[in-house]
């Protein structure tokens, strides 16, 4: 209990202070798509990309997305931030991982690392505009009082689907959303969403999508979940960063043009997505039974 706690506490302090040193929380080195040596022309390329996305000081959106090389030596590398930090604390946050992945990652042509509030991921292939749901990584952290948990997974699930839409209405320099809402009279749940902005809208849709039914899976806690192409974080209770503010860095939704377009994402798409689910479904229980009748012609 008492390691709960401090646990808890090392997250909420970690938040409140962003000069503190944040933890990397998890990388994947890919050996699949090849091995660099020491003094390859690839390692040359990757050591100037990570380099360019630290150094670049234009962006002010938190995405970095850079080639370095051709043909076989090439290396195509993104950075991407929680919407939340300020350009400053991004491109540190950055840094850090970028140090972390070649330490962590000593030879591998593709990999991806995570801190809380930042991730970095190169390859030998084309990474840019592609949704990838893996590799993925989630960290769970209970919650410390007792709640409804039936009610506190109808009140985050209501959020979390209405942020999944709202993110994926987003433009191509920020694919989030942010908001909270109150599980009871005393207990808010927080929520980021966020997409690689290269994205289109229904890939992003998608990826969110895929990381809800994930959380899902463990119901009634407080998450990250890190996939290739976005990632949600749920908070409890405390008040990380000025909701307003955030939201002020979001497309502004007027005009009749983006009205519709937010119809389409946040309405019509979820219908459309259940009518392929359900179209799948009767296009299997059909051939199955269209097999079923094969075989008894067969039989007969
Ligand atoms: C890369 O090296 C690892 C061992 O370090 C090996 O298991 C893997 O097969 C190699 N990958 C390729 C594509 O050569
Ligand atoms: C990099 O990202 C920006 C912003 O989303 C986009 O306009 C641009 O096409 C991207 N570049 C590449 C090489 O994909
Ligand atoms: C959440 O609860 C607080 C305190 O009871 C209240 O002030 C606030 O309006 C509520 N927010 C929502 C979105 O219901
Ligand atoms: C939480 O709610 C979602 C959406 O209503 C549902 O799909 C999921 O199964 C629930 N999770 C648990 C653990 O009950």
């Amino acid at each position: 209990m008492l390691k709960l706690i401090i646990f808890q506490l090392t997250l909420y302090l970690s938040h409140t202070y962003t000069t503190a040193q944040p933890k990397f929380i998890s990388r994947v080195c890919q050996d699949t798509f090849g091995n660099y040596t020491a003094n390859s022309p690839f390692k040359k390329n990757l050591d100037t990309l990570l380099s360019t996305i630290v150094s670049n000081t234009n962006i002010d959106y938190g995405f970095y997305n850079f080639s370095v090389g051709t043909n076989l030596d090439i290396v195509n590398g993104i950075g991407l931030c929680s919407p939340e930090l300020p350009v400053h604390d991004c491109r540190s946050c950055l840094s850090n991982a970028a140090r972390a992945i070649v330490h962590s990652c000593p030879n591998q042509k593709d990999a991806i690392g995570w801190y809380d509030s930042c991730m970095i991921r190169y390859s030998n292939r084309y990474i840019f505009h592609k949704l990838e749901f893996g590799p993925w990584y989630k960290v769970h952290y209970p919650i410390l009082r007792s709640i409804d948990k039936g009610l506190y997974n109808k009140t985050a699930s209501t959020l979390l689907t209405k942020l999944q839409a709202r993110a994926a209405f987003g433009n191509s320099l920020r694919k989030f959303a942010a908001d909270k809402a109150n599980v009871t009279s005393d207990f808010t749940v927080y929520a980021i969403v966020q997409c690689t902005p290269d994205l289109e809208s229904f890939d992003c849709y998608s990826c969110l999508g895929h990381a809800i039914a994930t959380y899902y899976q463990q119901e009634g806690q407080q998450a990250r979940l890190f996939f290739t192409s976005c990632n949600i974080r749920l908070f409890h209770d405390y008040m990380l960063y000025d909701l307003s503010s955030l939201n002020s860095l979001l497309p502004q939704t007027q005009g009749k043009a983006s009205k519709k377009w937010r119809v389409f994402v946040e309405i019509l798409l979820p219908i459309i997505a259940s009518l392929l689910i359900l179209a799948a479904i009767f296009g299997c229980y059909f051939s199955r039974k269209r097999s079923k009748l094969k075989n008894r012609i067969k039989h007969m």
